[in-house]
């Protein structure tokens, strides 16, 4: 179990600093986060990869991440950036927000890897303001029965290897079961294989 720590704590946020780094991410980051306005939260901060990109309209950004090696990772982005970041919370499942404080949130790539995520989900309803929006580009479940099959098979290895990473989340169901309004969905193939390159990029409403 000890390895298991080790890999989890000093490996996997250099993996993710890496694997979610790479350039053809930008143009989905650029996108996600244009349109993010007043107090952002930020879930699943990892290495700060967002924070190039977030829109002159974001005022502050509350980082929500876990991994203190991906929070160290993070200060050059930091020191760089015009946007005060502060590291608020350790767990998107229960965030230390008052009801109704936070304009706009931010998710890339974190609703596969936090372990319940529809209570991450619900914290994120409670926490935005009433009309206030959730910006994201996440992998998830492809369209595809048979790749489908595949991503199951898949999912306890990758959740190993990855950090707790799925690859058979249903992201649009995750939204509309939370209660979330569908503003903007795109869901498109990446580069990548199918089965861990299957995104879906969008805007959701809080009611
Ligand atoms: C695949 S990485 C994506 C990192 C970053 N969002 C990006 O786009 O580069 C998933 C991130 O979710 C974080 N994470 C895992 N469990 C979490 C939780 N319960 N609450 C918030 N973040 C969590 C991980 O530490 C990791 O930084």
């Amino acid at each position: 179990m000890e390895d298991v720590g080790i890999y989890r704590d000093r490996f996997v946020p250099r993996l993710v600093n890496v694997a979610c780094g790479m350039k053809a991410n930008e143009p989905l980051r650029e996108r996600v986060c244009a349109g993010l306005s007043g107090r952002v939260v930020e879930l699943g901060f990892g290495s700060g990869l967002n924070v190039p990109f977030y829109s002159d309209a974001t005022v502050s950004v509350s980082a929500v991440e876990p991994a203190d090696l991906g929070w160290k990772l993070s200060a050059p982005r930091r020191a760089a950036s015009r946007v005060p970041i502060e590291r608020a919370g350790l767990d998107g499942q229960s965030l230390p927000f008052s009801d109704s404080s936070v304009d706009t949130a931010l998710s890339t790539w974190t609703m596969c890897t936090i372990p319940d995520i529809e209570a991450a989900l619900g914290e994120i309803r409670r926490v935005l303001v009433p009309g206030g929006t959730l910006h994201f580009v996440e992998h998830g479940l492809a369209p595809d029965p048979s790749v489908q099959r595949w991503q199951h098979r898949l999912d306890p290895l990758q959740q190993r290897i990855a950090g707790g990473c799925h690859l058979d989340r249903n992201i649009r169901a995750l939204l509309e079961t939370a209660g979330f309004g569908i503003r903007v969905l795109e869901v498109f193939r990446g580069r990548g294989p199918a089965f861990i390159d299957t995104q879906s990029l969008g805007v959701v409403v809080s009611p």
